[in-house]
This record gives C-alpha cells, structure tokens and sequence, in this order.
C-alpha cells in the first residue's frame, strides 16, 4: 500500500498516520518529521527550513521534493503524511512513482473545519524522540510530560503559536486545498470525517482503506 493523508493542520493527519502504520506494518514518513529532525540536527537542509517554518510558510519544494524522493526510494510500502502540499509537489510524485512503477493506492482526507483546529494545535504535544502525538485532553500521556511509547520527552512544536497557525492555515487553503480536487479526478480520494474521536476516526480510515485493498 501506498498511501497519502492529506488535510488542514491539526486534523490529525499524523495521529492516523501512525495508528495505520503500525497496524499494516508499514512506514509512515512524514516530511513535517523529517524537516524538523533536521532542524534539530542543524544540518544545511534544517538550517534553510526553519525560518520557513517557524513563519507556518511551506518549505521550498526543491528541498522536500529531495528529502521525501531519498526516504521513499527504497520503500514499496508506505504512508506519507503531509506530502505532498502542493500541486508541483503532487506531480512530481506522481512522476516519481510513475517510473518506479509503484503508483497510489488512495488518498486519505481527513475533513475538519478550521475553527475546530484552533484547541487540537495549542494542546499538542510531541515525543521528542519517536514523534509520537498526544494531546493534553483528547489524548493524554499516562505520565505527564514522558512519552508512554518510548519514554521520550514530550515537547509542544515551535509553530504552535498563534500567528504561525494563522499563517499555516492561510497556506493550506492557498497551496493544499486544490490537492483534494486533483485526487478527486484521479479516482483515488477517500474523504474521512474528522471531527470524531480519534479511535472512530481510525476505525472507518482502516474500513474505507480495505475496501480499497478489496
Ligand atoms: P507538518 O508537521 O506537516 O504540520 P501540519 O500540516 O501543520 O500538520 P500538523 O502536524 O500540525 O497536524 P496533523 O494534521 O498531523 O495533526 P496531529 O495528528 O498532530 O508541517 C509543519 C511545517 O513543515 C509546515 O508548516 C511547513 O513549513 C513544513 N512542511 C511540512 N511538509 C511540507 C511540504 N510537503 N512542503 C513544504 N513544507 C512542508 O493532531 C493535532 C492535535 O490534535 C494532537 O494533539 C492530537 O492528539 C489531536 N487530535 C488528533 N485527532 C483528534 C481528534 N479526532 N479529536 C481530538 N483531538 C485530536
């Protein structure tokens, strides 16, 4: 499988993301996790992301499109969560996946209105280490602040602020949101309410996903 889940930030791209993942088995890759470890490790690539992202801005694709192509290349099997974000990032995709014979399965859209998005990103917090994704309320940790996967620290994103936020939802409406159209075309979207629970989310992603597989 090959998947990609798309929608708003804070719709829980990365929360069913990694629930799939480890229920089929197979790699999530997150480009939001990948520019942020090298953001950590100050490498070129982090040094040049950041200011891009501490603003909720997108990345140059040249950078992205290079960070995913060289993490997927070796996979068959995988689900990318928050690429592509834009329509050059989704044709460059599909010419990728085009000679590497490996196409998409589906595209999982994950629907929720923004003003649902503002309390799900400022009770965010995130494993240092592993990435994983808690939420203060709908999600907590069983021991504050200590990551219950692997004991990491848990940590909330620098772009959790206010005009950052602003400012990625004025950039998915702009640069994302014609993606869902593009896929829509292509016969491969599946819209997913996400404005339920996290477990009932996960559970019509995993019904929806096995239709598709049938
Ligand atoms: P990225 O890391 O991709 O951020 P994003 O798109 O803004 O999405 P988020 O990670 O904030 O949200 P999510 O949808 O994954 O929600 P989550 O599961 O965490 O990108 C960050 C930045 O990197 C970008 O701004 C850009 O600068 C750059 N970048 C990344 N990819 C790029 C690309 N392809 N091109 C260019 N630049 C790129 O959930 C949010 C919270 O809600 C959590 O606390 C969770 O526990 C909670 N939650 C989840 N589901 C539910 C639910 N059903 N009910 C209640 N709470 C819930």
């Amino acid at each position: 499988m090959r998947i990609v889940f798309m929608g708003p930030p804070g719709s829980g791209k990365g929360t069913q993301a990694q629930i799939l993942a480890q229920k089929l088995k197979i790699p999530q890759i997150s480009s939001g996790d990948l520019l942020r470890e090298a953001v950590a490790n100050t490498t070129e690539i982090g040094k040049k992301a950041k200011t891009y992202m501490e603003k909720g801005e997108l990345v140059p694709d040249s950078i992205v499109i290079e960070l995913v192509e060289e993490r997927i290349q070796n996979e068959n099997e995988y689900i990318l969560d928050g690429f592509p974000r834009n329509l050059n990032q989704a044709e460059q995709l599909d010419t990728v996946l085009f000679r590497l014979e490996l196409p998409l399965n589906c595209v999982v859209y994950i629907d929720v209105p923004l003003d649902r998005l503002i309390e799900r990103l400022s009770g965010r917090l995130t494993c240092r280490k592993c990435n994983a994704i808690y939420h203060k309320l709908y999600n907590p940790p069983t021991r504050e602040g200590v990551c219950d996967v692997c004991g990491g620290e848990l940590y909330q994103r620098s772009d959790d602020t206010e005009s950052a936020i602003t400012q990625r939802f004025e950039t998915y409406t702009r640069q994302t949101e014609p993606l869902i159209n593009y896929y829509k075309e292509k016969g491969i979207l599946i819209v997913i309410d996400g404005t339920r629970t996290i477990e009932e989310i996960a559970a019509d992603v995993e019904e929806n996903i096995s239709h598709d597989r049938v």
